[in-house]
């Protein structure tokens, strides 16, 4: 039952994308939640990418943004990157990795990479959770700094200090297709487990981190990018219902249940 009703979330938000870059105007988080204010990477702080040059941008030609702005990654080997399953429904070939670019219509800086294959969790749309995917860059980003995978789900505790990175839309809260951090603590299973009861939520494989209150959140353009905790991959921006709003807090897939699925993916 649960697994039904991700799969619907899935398809709407990919639903959203495509009418998104149908129009060409709409945002997709706008698209997203109608009649609200529509909120992105939310409270958040502009970032650099030589701080965190694991960080990645996904970038896709058919995005509705200029830039090509489309969903975040992170680094993980030389030729390797993980996002989210849901940020890889487009052909390979329309991909673009982005590396140490922080303003992205900046395109005097930073490297990049197209995308020579695609691997999706074989168990996403099946079943509650699994939104991740490991992509082979044609280019390797050789010499760049990795970050490694969390490999213990006990990391997933309430009030661990994660952060939060991408180019997201930010609307009012900062500037468009800059790169930005937030500090997301992890709220917990349990408090996901309620709040998103309907939505599917599943506390193996999931991670609920941000604010009951709401006020500071990934967004759309965030997914596929890096929750990180320790200095390990912690999590992989998935969804959420709206961003920022109270109650609906920001849900990434828990890169300790997929690690060793990841970790072959990235060492083949
Ligand atoms: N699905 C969104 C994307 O494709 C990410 C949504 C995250 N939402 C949130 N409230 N944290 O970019």
């Amino acid at each position: 039952m649960t697994g039904k009703k991700h799969v619907v979330r899935a398809a709407l938000t990919a639903a959203v994308l495509t009418a998104a870059a149908v129009g060409g105007v709409t945002s997709a988080s706008a698209a997203q939640k109608p009649g609200g204010p529509t909120n992105r990477i939310v409270g958040g702080t502009v970032a650099h990418t030589a701080d965190t040059p694991w960080a990645i941008q996904l970038s896709n030609s058919g995005s509705p943004d200029p830039t090509g702005e489309y969903c975040g990654s992170t680094l993980v080997a030389a030729n390797k990157i993980v996002t989210a399953a849901h940020c890889t429904t487009e052909p390979a070939s329309t991909y673009t990795a982005i590396q140490g670019r922080d303003v992205l219509s900046d395109t005097s800086t930073g490297k990049e990479s197209k995308i020579s294959n695609i691997w999706v969790d074989p168990q996403y749309g099946q079943q509650p959770g699994h939104d991740v995917a490991v992509l082979t860059l044609a280019t390797p980003f050789d010499g760049v700094p990795t970050l490694p995978l969390e490999t213990d789900k006990a990391a997933d505790t309430t009030g661990a200090a994660s952060v939060v990175y991408g180019w997201g839309d930010t609307e009012d809260t900062g500037p468009a297709d800059t790169f930005q951090k937030v500090d997301v603590p992890v709220l917990g299973d349990d408090y996901c487990s309620d709040v998103y009861a309907s939505e599917g939520y599943t506390a193996d494989g999931e991670i609920c981190a941000g604010y009951e209150d709401g006020g500071k959140d990934s967004c759309q353009g965030d997914s596929g990018g890096p929750l990180v905790l320790n200095g390990r991959l912690f999590g992989v921006v998935s969804w959420g219902v709206g961003c920022a709003d109270a109650g609906n807090p920001g849900v990434y897939a828990e890169v300790a249940t997929y690690a060793a699925e990841l970790q072959q993916q990235i060492d083949s």
